[in-house]
């Protein structure tokens, strides 16, 4: 009970942030939908796509982010050493986003050295939808200026294509993360991989790295071509589905709490960083969190 009045107020507080989401919420219980969205991704996917290892990506070295704000709704660290990771990988020197927000993925991709084109609603259409203002504010605060990255303005469901084909290494899908518009972002958006690379990476199809998040699921399921559709990987410790040129010869390794490798961490504050926007408001309105869960 407990846990499905945090998934309803969960639901209302994404729906505040993604104001689309709104009419779904209301015409159906969440579990039944659950439900629903796990029957289709499972029958698509025929189970949840393999996962391949994620510390199969990174170098020896290791890897860096220069800015990351540990605030909500953007990529985890391993997600953003993901994306940079493909960059150097297979060479991209491209990286078209769906979904803006403070620009934490599209820097992370820009200062591996890739040119990156972001896409976002414009600010006044958010506000227009009710999007929460500090939310709309936070918006570009981190890719602003950034010389290798250029921000679009428009809806990823009718926004022309045509001027990016064929042009994305990685094509990074984190807009909308409703079941309709997922697939609708990925049959409109595919064309825009390019023949070198064409990689394809969809965020938040995992609530954790152990939890499928079935709803994205099943729209990237019904959005990618039938005969890709096997092709898709989990890339584990991430929250990313992906697509990738050499994804068939990735080795497969099982999801489980207890873990393969362990990772070192240095944080420190990014000293001299301002923000060119301050906050002009508390967040209003609070957003209700889960219940914290007293046995897992
Ligand atoms: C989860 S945030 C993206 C986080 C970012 N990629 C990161 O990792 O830091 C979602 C973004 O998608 C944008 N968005 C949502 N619906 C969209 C649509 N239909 N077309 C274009 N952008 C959309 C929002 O404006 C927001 O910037």
């Amino acid at each position: 009970m407990i846990s499905s009045l945090a998934s309803i107020l969960r639901g209302a507080a994404h729906a505040l942030r993604n104001p689309r989401r709104l009419a779904t919420l209301a015409a159906e219980p969440a579990g039944e939908r659950e439900e629903a969205y796990q029957r289709e991704a499972t029958a698509l996917f025929g189970g949840v796509p393999r996962s391949v290892p994620f510390e199969g990506f990174l170098n020896s070295r290791g890897d860096a982010l220069s800015a990351f704000t540990f605030l909500d709704d953007t990529s985890t660290v391993a997600d953003l050493l993901l994306l940079r990771a493909l960059v150097s990988r297979y060479g991209a020197r491209t990286m078209l986003e769906i979904g803006t927000f403070r620009g934490e993925s599209a820097l992370a991709v820009a200062s591996a050295g890739a040119n990156v084109v972001t896409l976002s609603l414009p600010d006044e259409v958010m506000l227009a939808r009710n999007a929460e203002p500090s939310w709309v504010e936070a918006h570009r605060t981190l890719s602003a200026g950034h010389p290798n990255i250029t921000h679009a303005f428009g809806d990823s469901a009718v926004l022309d294509t045509n001027p990016y084909r064929e042009w994305a290494d990685i094509l990074f899908i984190d807009g909308d993360h409703s079941r309709g518009a997922i697939e609708v972002d990925t049959r409109r958006f595919w064309d825009t991989r390019s023949r070198r690379v064409g990689a394809v990476v969809w965020h938040d199809a995992f609530f954790s790295p152990l939890v499928p998040r079935w709803e994205v699921l099943a729209g990237i399921a019904a959005g990618v071509p039938a005969v890709y559709r096997s092709q898709i990987v989990h890339v584990s410790n991430t929250l990313c589905l992906a697509w990738l040129p050499d994804g068939d010869s990735m080795p497969s390794v099982s999801r489980s709490y207890v873990p393969r490798v362990v990772y070192s961490v240095n944080v420190a504050p990014v000293l001299g960083w301002t923000s060119s926007k301050q906050p002009t408001a508390e967040l209003v309105p609070p957003i209700p969190r889960e219940a914290p869960a007293t046995s897992r």
